[in-house]
């Protein structure tokens, strides 16, 4: 295994002209909240947010139907409320509330996963080096189950490294995970595979999401589509600034030819 080995999706949403593929990005979404969302919070994100241009419910043709989608959708989760008496209750969400999360704080996360608190998918796009690649290269990278021998320890003999990891007891190895795996590797030391461990264990594989458009759930699609809906939530605004960016473009142009001819017929006489 080498950093970059892994082939990326073409994302659609990179380079001036990008936008989201709402397909994807509505995917993406389920795998979100069938698999991830039971660990990873996004306290950024509104119910409402959901129905908003670029977003998985987004319907320009059937606003009426947007909101309906997104109400029911938040409607399935419970938020804590004060009421007359001074007292916390209970009531559905509504499309103003922002996500609940799986965990009441990082004390309990942290508590539940190991010592490692998943981290916040708000913005996590933006905040890991490589974005989208990232994500992907990270949730596709793990070895297979397969390749691991009998006592959980991986063997290579690739032209970067020769000898043999063991996984320490509740991480996981990821070549893509930055950190270090030479206090597990017999071999020399030069030579130790890439990556670190990370609390996370390998969480897609083919199969794991049933896909109502008919997407064949790959464990590769999964984590392309994934990374759709982190990037799209991380940049909701994305689409407003790549269109506007090439107005600006238009107008600059237009703008130097006038500016040039103007040019031309003010010192026209001029040699
Ligand atoms: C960390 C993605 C599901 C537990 C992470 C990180 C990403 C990620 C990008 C950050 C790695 C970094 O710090 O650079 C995902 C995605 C999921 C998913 C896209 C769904 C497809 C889950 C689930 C669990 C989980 C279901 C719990 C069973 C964790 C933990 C960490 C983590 C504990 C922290 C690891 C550490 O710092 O050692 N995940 N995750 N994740 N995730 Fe997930």
């Amino acid at each position: 295994l080498e950093k970059g080995d892994t082939p990326l999706p073409d994302w659609e949403f990179d380079g001036v002209f990008g936008k989201y593929d709402k397909n994807a990005v509505q995917r993406g979404f389920q795998v979100y909240v069938e698999v991830c969302a039971a660990c990873h919070s996004m306290e950024l994100m509104s119910y409402r947010n959901l129905g908003e241009p670029g977003g998985p419910f987004y319907n320009p043709d059937d606003p009426a139907l947007t909101e309906a989608l997104v109400k029911e959708f938040a409607a399935q989760y419970m938020v804590d409320e004060v009421d007359d008496f001074g007292d916390t209750v209970q009531r559905p969400a509504r499309p103003s509330d922002k996500f609940v999360s799986p965990y009441p704080n990082v004390q309990a996360a942290s508590a539940a996963n190991g010592g490692a608190a998943p981290p916040d998918f708000s913005v996590i796009v933006k905040a890991r080096a490589g974005g989208a690649d990232y994500i992907y290269r990270l949730l596709t990278g793990y070895p297979d189950a397969e390749e691991f021998d009998s006592e959980n320890r991986l063997h290579f003999d690739d032209d970067h490294s020769h000898g043999v990891l063991t996984q320490p007891a509740g991480l996981y190895y990821n070549p893509y995970f930055a950190g270090d795996t030479g206090g597990n590797w017999e071999g020399d030391p030069r030579h130790k595979p890439p990556g670190g461990y990370l609390a996370m264990p390998p969480q897609l594989s083919d199969f794991r999401v049933e896909y109502a458009d008919g997407t064949p759930p790959t464990k590769e699609q999964l984590a392309s589509d994934v990374a759709h809906f982190l990037a799209w939530a991380s940049e909701p605004k994305l689409e407003n600034r790549t269109s506007l960016g090439m107005a600006v473009m238009i107008y600059l142009f237009f703008l130097a030819l006038l500016v040039y001819f103007s040019y031309k017929q003010i010192w026209r006489n001029v040699e």
